[in-house]
């Protein structure tokens, strides 16, 4: 008969992982980058050791390098970057945007996002779950702010004559970002081409070419 206490141990392990981010029992938990334990987050430094710098990150003032074939770039602030994220369900990002630029479909599955448009002129859109398949999409001009919901596929582009800059705000230290293109087309392994011939109805040879594209 395998070991009560095992059971017990994992139960209080998944109970304080899950606590981990869930309730804030404590003022903060600033990730311990030295710290290998893979938990739900990232491990608590010692409150003792914590310093201001813990709290700051420096940055959001410099414009990505939108130079890259999508003509944009996420700028995240992620408890990566920031350790006193670490457990408090917030972080940010800066997005640039060449003109024509795009934030390619993708998803956070973590995360609602908040974007808030600082230069430019942004059009945007997502798509439902439920009902299956509804486009929302709407011009965004400076100062105006769009919701994303939790998980849904959303995407920017620029339709402004300039660079256009946009700040996200998201309801995870560690939202995630599943881009559509790169995860369909660009995994490693590939998925069998046969796969997304079904699925996209295209010709084995345009998968092929997206795949060598992604
Ligand atoms: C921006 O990225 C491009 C492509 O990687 C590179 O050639 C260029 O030097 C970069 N520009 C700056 C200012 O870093």
């Amino acid at each position: 008969m395998a070991n009560p206490l095992f059971f017990l141990t994992l139960l209080a392990l998944s109970l304080s992982l899950v606590l981990a981010t869930a309730i804030t029992i404590q003022d903060f938990c600033v990730a311990d980058s030295k710290e290998k334990v893979l938990a739900n987050g990232l491990a608590c430094k010692d409150p003792k050791l914590v310093e201001v710098n813990d709290f700051f990150f420096s940055g959001l003032h410099i414009a990505g390098n939108t130079t890259n074939p999508v003509g944009s770039k996420v700028t995240p602030v992620f408890a990566t970057q920031l350790p006193g994220l670490n457990t408090l369900d917030i972080s940010i990002a800066r997005i640039d945007y060449a003109p024509w630029g795009t934030n390619p479909p993708h998803t956070h599955p973590r995360a609602t996002e908040v974007l808030t448009v600082l230069q430019g002129t942004l059009e945007v859109g997502f798509v439902t779950s439920n009902p299956e398949n509804l486009h929302f999409r709407k011009v965004l001009q400076t100062g105006d702010v769009f919701v994303f919901p939790t998980g849904l596929i959303h995407y920017q582009r620029n339709v402004g004559n300039g660079h256009a800059v946009a700040i996200a705000a998201l309801s995870s230290q560690n939202p995630g970002v599943i881009t559509i293109g790169n995860a369909v087309f660009g995994s490693t392994p590939d998925i069998d081409s046969d796969v997304l011939v079904t699925a996209f109805h295209l010709d084995k040879t345009t998968v092929n070419y997206l795949q060598s594209k992604f």
